[in-house]
């Protein structure tokens, strides 16, 4: 765990939260580099035969800091938009080294992939592969390209979060799949390199991955055998982080172990695209409680975070831990967390076993690195909150908090006439 209690105070690495959060104020993300690093280096490392492109998933976490640092060791990117897209150029990543899945990708999106020269784009539908050829012709290159196939393999996870289901609106059917390569090949404007998948996320179990490496083992079968000829396969990303303690999750190390017993002899070379293991436990959300109430017989506590800043819970049922950043032991009795958003769906915690806490107490909602900050909205008029990293005992501000300027930037008052 990237973030504990250490004499009292809940710290990332040696320093202790309350620092950021006097600082910065809240609500805050929190990032422990150290941890981030670690991530990385412990697939890289249960990966090493295989030596694997880890493309990042940038929808996890698309800090510029973040980026930077993650292209610094090694990384490569997986980007479902041109917004995405121009952050990884803008932290210093290399275009050769992004993938770029997505179902609906615009052309604009498409004409700057290819003529930065993207390592390949996931295409997802027949409309799409047409869409791809053209633009590509239109600027005199061959894109590279993958098809996104789907698997139809049940990840076990939560419904909003399988993406290879028989009703999934992602990649090609797999029964679809051999006639659409065959169709690219024969493209003068596309060059077929890979073949992309990605099961779900948030996946807890072996099976599904084991699953996973015999569809890919089967199918580049197939395809060798119709005389398609590909350098990369994709796995994508979907290894679970623990949000609990008693969370039993697929290691890095196991799930190195598991892609490279089944995956070892393919002469492919590999992708990954992690994002929630890279960065989902080295994050958390600071907060602090705003008051508490009572109401009939149900105990509230109302943060200054909210869906607005760590929207999981509402969406997903996600279960998010919320520990007070000085440690108590004091009797636990079930409590909702709340923010000030005017929805009955804004709630960080439910019936949760929680000490008493002041007001002005401040909080840390524990696996908030993925997932979080990317998904914040400024519903209700509020500012994105700021984001800090930690590396070596030292904090650094990576974001600004919002203000209320940039919360009408782009807006033109238009005086129209009431008559
Ligand atoms: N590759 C593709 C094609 C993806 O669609 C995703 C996630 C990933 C990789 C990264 O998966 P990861 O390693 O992070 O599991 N907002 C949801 C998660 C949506 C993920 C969408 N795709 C949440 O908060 O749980």
């Amino acid at each position: 765990m990237a973030f504990v209690y250490k004499h009292g105070e809940f710290c990332c690495g040696d320093l202790p939260l309350t620092t950021i959060a006097e600082a910065c104020g809240t609500p805050t993300f929190v990032y422990d580099f150290d941890a981030i690093r670690r991530q990385v280096q412990a697939l890289q490392q249960s990966l090493s035969e295989l030596s694997p492109l880890i493309a990042f998933a940038v929808k996890s976490n698309a800090n510029l800091t973040l980026l930077r640092f993650l292209a610094n060791l090694g990384c490569g990117f997986d980007i479902v938009s041109g917004g995405e897209f121009y952050r990884v150029l803008q932290a210093g990543g290399e275009a050769n080294r992004v993938v770029f899945p997505g179902v609906g990708k615009r052309r604009d999106e498409i004409r700057d992939a290819v003529d930065q020269g993207v390592l390949m784009l996931a295409v997802e539908s027949g409309e799409e592969l047409a869409a791809v050829a053209e633009v590509a012709k239109q600027l005199k290159k061959k894109a590279a390209i993958s098809l996104r196939i789907n698997p139809e393999i049940d990840a076990k996870t939560h419904p909003y979060l399988a993406t290879s289901l028989r009703e999934s609106k992602f990649g090609v059917a797999h029964t679809e799949g051999l006639q659409l390569f065959k169709q690219a090949a024969d493209s003068p404007h596309l060059e077929v390199v890979g073949m992309s998948v990605h099961i779900g996320t948030q996946v807890f179990t072996e099976q599904p991955f084991v699953e996973l490496c015999n569809f890919c083992k089967d199918y580049h079968e197939r395809l060798k055998a119709n005389g398609v000829v590909l350098r990369y396969l994709d796995i994508g990303g979907g290894l679970g982080i623990a949000h609990k303690a008693e969370d039993e999750t697929v290691t890095p190390q196991r799930y190195g172990e598991i892609i490279s017993q089944y995956l070892g002899e393919l002469d492919l070379q590999l992708i990954i695209e992690p994002g929630r293991s890279v960065v989902g436990n080295a994050g958390v959300l600071l907060s602090s409680v705003l008051y508490r109430k009572q109401n009939f017989d149900k105990r509230f506590v109302v943060l200054d975070a909210s869906m607005g800043e760590l929207i999981r819970p509402s969406l997903y049922g996600a279960y998010h831990e919320i520990l007070p950043l000085k440690e108590k032991r004091a009797a636990l009795s079930p409590a909702d967390w709340v923010g000030p958003i005017c929805e009955s769906a804004d709630f960080l915690a439910k019936a949760r076993p929680s000490p008493e806490v002041a007001q002005g107490e401040q909080v840390a909602l524990l696996s908030a690195g993925a997932y979080g900050f990317v998904m914040a909205s400024n519903y209700c008029g509020r500012p994105r909150p700021a984001e800090v990293a930690v590396m070596d005992g030292k904090w650094y501000l990576i974001r600004k908090r919002e203000s209320y300027e940039d919360l009408i930037r782009g807006e033109e008052i238009v005086d129209l006439p009431i008559n």
